[in-house]
């Protein structure tokens, strides 16, 4: 029998994407983003999102089903964000999907954006994902150390930050440094120019009683924090500004980056030696940034543990991550969720 063919949703937060893939063959990855409508407010605005999903879902429908060369009718299955996210922007996303499904008569699937997110690794030339995989997902609204034995039916959260994602502790930054909206490329570039051992910041939850005995499993064990972090870099910025002297940005940049990228790939290799991980897929924006992949693969590699860094069009936001997962779904048999399910913001893995 053919591959299935599955049309993919995501609204979770500020990408309106719609992805569409056979089997595991990509077709078309169509993403329109309303960022540019909240930058000037320097963070994601929930409401101003939900509005862009709105007017944005059809037209980049439509712009999927032509790039892929398909129509609505060819689509066998159609699959959609649930959670987790911000609530009114998955609603227009899971309000669309329902509507195509009922007008179509198609199959619906609920998906989880998480889970999501390590499917990509489905759209590799290799049909089937590595035993043993673990995910590390970091962007602006998520960080998050997964293990996944199953992709369909075990997916265990095996840590995440208690705070701040990684990406938001890069806004955040970024704002005290005056270096805009998203801060994590602005960052990621003042970095370069920067000392990362000029200043020592704290590196939160890695000291010995969070990491240390494994027959003695701390509840941070492989849980990560930023906020201690971002509030040392306020320190610093405020201590130059009150002496009148110029803050060495390139500097704080650089130090408040190896300080994140210390704490991620710390406990990514931590929980990885710990449950029998040997591949590990990035995901997220943050995967953007040179200095993260290359000491989590530096010190995932020294383990013994491989990296696999998808195309940064894959990482962010989008919808064929959906499609693959709702592929994989039909694929092994898996029932539809049909329509009665709600949006769910907090949606656990
Ligand atoms: O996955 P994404 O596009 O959207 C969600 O947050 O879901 O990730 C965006 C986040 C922002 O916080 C942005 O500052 C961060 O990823 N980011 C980076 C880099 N590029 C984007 N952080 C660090 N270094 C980068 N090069
Ligand atoms: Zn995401």
């Amino acid at each position: 029998t053919a591959e299935p063919l599955v049309l993919g949703i995501e609204s979770s937060c500020d990408e309106t994407g719609v992805g569409i893939v056979r089997g595991t063959d990509l077709l078309t990855n169509t993403v329109s983003s309303s960022m540019d409508e909240h930058v000037r407010f320097g963070g994601v605005i929930p409401e101003i999102a939900s509005r862009a999903h709105l007017e944005a879902f059809v037209p980049t429908l439509q712009a999927a089903l032509d790039d892929a060369g398909v129509t609505l009718d060819e689509i066998d299955a159609i699959a959609v964000t649930s959670g987790p996210g911000l609530a009114g922007a998955l609603m227009v996303g899971v309000a669309a999907a329902k509507a195509l499904a009922v007008a179509t008569e198609k199959p619906l699937y609920a998906i989880n954006h998480l889970v999501a997110h390590v499917s990509v690794g489905l759209l590799d030339d290799n049909d089937e994902l590595p035993d043993n995989l673990g995910a590390l997902l970091v962007s602006g609204g998520h960080t998050e150390i997964l293990s996944v034995p199953d992709i369909t039916g075990d997916v265990r959260l095996l840590g995440a930050t208690i705070d701040d994602a990684a990406g938001e502790a890069y806004d955040k930054v970024a704002r005290l440094l005056g270096l805009g909206y998203p801060g994590g490329p602005a960052i990621d570039k003042a970095a370069q120019n920067g000392d990362p051992t000029a200043f020592r910041f704290p590196r939160g939850l890695t000291a010995g009683k969070y990491m240390g005995s494994a027959e003695k499993p701390g509840s941070h064990r492989y849980d990560m924090s930023f906020s201690g972090l971002k509030t040392a870099v306020a320190r610093v910025v405020e201590t130059y500004e009150a002496s009148g002297q110029p803050v060495p940005v390139a500097d704080v940049a650089a130090s408040f980056q190896e300080s994140v990228v210390d704490v991620i790939s710390r406990k990514t290799v931590l929980a990885c030696t710990e449950n029998s991980i040997d591949t590990l897929l990035v995901g997220g924006g943050v995967a953007a940034n040179s200095r993260l992949r290359a000491l989590v693969t530096e010190r995932c590699n020294a383990q013994g543990i491989e990296v696999i860094v998808p195309p940064l069009s894959l990482c962010t936001d989008n919808g064929a991550m959906v499609a693959a997962l709702g592929a994989r779904l039909v694929a092994e048999g898996r029932s539809a969720t049909g329509i009665v399910f709600t949006a769910d913001p907090g949606l656990p893995v």
